[in-house]
């Protein structure tokens, strides 16, 4: 008899694993208990979920294993959670950073707007302390200089080129705190030497004496760096590592005020069912460097900040497709043809070869075959066909008649929106799909709420233009 899938999971992987496990009989997908499979039978398909409990959960182990770190070590400084907002802007999302007393990171003159609008529903608390990342425009300056003159938090622009500063006083009223953001160097591997955020570091201490030093206005509070490659255990990174807290030691000799160091973003997240990180020791191994640095350099330990955008939403994010059919295009190659779009639903898998935990939710009893994925619009590069260490996937075959092959790409809550845009008009006018919202009551019962539906015809034609009569308002 073929092997079914479950058996082929279970010899591959560490089965249960992660938050999935299997119904009693072993033939339907569970994430964090739930069986999407009636997910699916209630709500449709495709269908994207994000499951709310994850983001305060997140939170609160990064908080953990930090705290456990400095206790243990006595590293003398604390640490403050930091919410990057352009990994995923929704109100659901910052309403659950926000009530786990998260601080935030934002990145454009947006993000102000939206966080004017969260302080005049009083939603934001008092002790939220707000990072202005990105580049200044006049705008932005503009925005920055206002919001400080009108509410009460704590918001530190963070240069991202010297002649910000001067932008800054220009729409600042009365004395504010700047941080520095550090320009890093790139990976060998990519494209450029240094990352085009940021200062030269080699000016950094000049440009310190020269603009913020004898500036009565000005307090340098905060330096900051972000590795894009992310927080791993690699020689670049801990490289990277000690050459900034190493900077941090000779900047803080001249600037007494600094007191901050901003480590960014880059926890990573787990995308195959294979991932091993270990969260606990990258942490500790981050504090320990640091202090033993500034000792070495005898300089008092910085309090530590992170912005962790995708740790923060990524794994709260499922997407959910159906498969259409199934086309034998040669001897060797099986396609799986979706009921949406790879290309639009999850861009990163195009844009950057991203690889997200796939699995089946149905059918796991089934035997298994390798095949590719394809998007129903028609672009050739709206595919998906390999997992992070395997240049294949494999899937159960697809039963004759009854319930169709469901299939979820997991951990998909950070960014997809943000390139692809939320709603609104997608290649081959196929929809985004409909959005639904899980969350748990304090007595541990879920709740589901659709946030929103597809957008129908008429609205995808009225974004194009057309004058959309009433037979056209009427499909579906
Ligand atoms: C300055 C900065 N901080 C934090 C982040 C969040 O990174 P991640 O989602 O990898 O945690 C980003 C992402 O681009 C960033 O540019």
């Amino acid at each position: 008899m073929a092997i079914s899938y479950f058996d082929l999971v279970e010899q591959t992987y560490e089965w249960p694993n992660l938050d999935f496990d299997l119904t009693e009989d072993e033939t339907r997908l569970l994430f964090h208990g739930l069986d999407l499979s009636e997910v699916v039978k209630k709500y449709g398909s495709p269908l994207r979920i994000t499951y709310l409990p994850k983001i305060a959960s997140q939170i609160h182990k990064a908080r953990f294993f930090f705290s456990k770190a400095i206790d243990e070590l006595g590293y003398k400084g604390n640490y403050r959670y930091a919410y990057c907002t352009k990994s995923s802007h929704f109100a659901f999302v910052m309403e659950k950073v926000l009530a786990a007393g998260a601080d935030i990171e934002i990145s454009s003159e947006y993000d102000l707007d939206l966080l004017a609008l969260l302080d005049r529903q009083g939603r934001i608390p008092p002790q939220t302390m707000i990072i202005a990342n990105g580049y200044k425009t006049e705008s932005y300056a503009r925005k920055i200089g206002r919001f400080m003159a009108t509410r009460p938090y704590r918001l530190i622009p963070v240069l991202d080129s010297f002649n910000e500063i001067k932008l800054l006083k220009k729409h600042i009223k009365g004395p504010f705190e700047v941080g520095i953001r550090i320009a890093v160097d790139e990976e060998p591997t990519e494209e450029f030497y240094t990352s085009r955020f940021g200062l030269r570091p080699k000016n950094i201490i000049q440009f310190y004496r020269r603009r913020i030093k004898n500036d009565p206005q000005v307090t340098l509070t905060m330096l900051h760096f972000f590795i894009h490659s992310g927080i791993k255990d690699t020689t670049y990174y801990w490289t990277e590592l000690a050459s900034w807290t190493d900077l941090y030691c000779s900047l803080k000799k001249e600037a007494p005020t600094l007191s901050m160091f901003n480590i960014g973003g880059g926890l990573p997240v787990p995308n195959s069912l294979a991932f091993e990180y270990d969260y606990e020791y990258m942490i500790r191994e981050i504090v320990d460097n640091i202090k033993y640095m500034c000792e070495e350099r005898k300089v008092p330990t910085p309090n530590l900040i992170t912005e962790f955008g995708s740790f923060t939403v990524a794994e709260s994010g499922v997407h959910i497709f159906s498969v259409l059919g199934e086309k034998v295009q040669n001897d060797a190659e099986v396609w799986y043809i979706l009921n949406n779009s790879l290309i639009t639903t999850l861009p990163d898998t195009w844009a950057i070869g991203q690889r997200f935990i796939l699995m089946p939710l149905n059918h796991w009893d089934r035997p298994y075959q390798r095949v590719n994925l394809g998007g129903i619009t028609c672009d050739h590069l709206d595919y998906y066909n390999s997992e992070v260490h395997l240049n294949h996937i494999f899937l159960p075959t697809l039963p004759s008649s009854g319930d169709p092959l469901h299939i979820g790409f997991f951990y998909t809550g950070a960014y997809q929106e943000s390139l692809s845009g939320y709603g609104g008009v997608k290649h081959c006018l196929i929809p985004s799909p409909p959005h639904l919202l899980i969350d748990k009551t304090a007595e541990g019962e879920l709740v589901f709420r659709m946030f929103r539906p597809s957008p129908s015809p008429a609205q995808m034609l009225e974004i194009l233009g057309y004058q959309v009569d009433q037979e056209c308002r009427d499909c579906t």
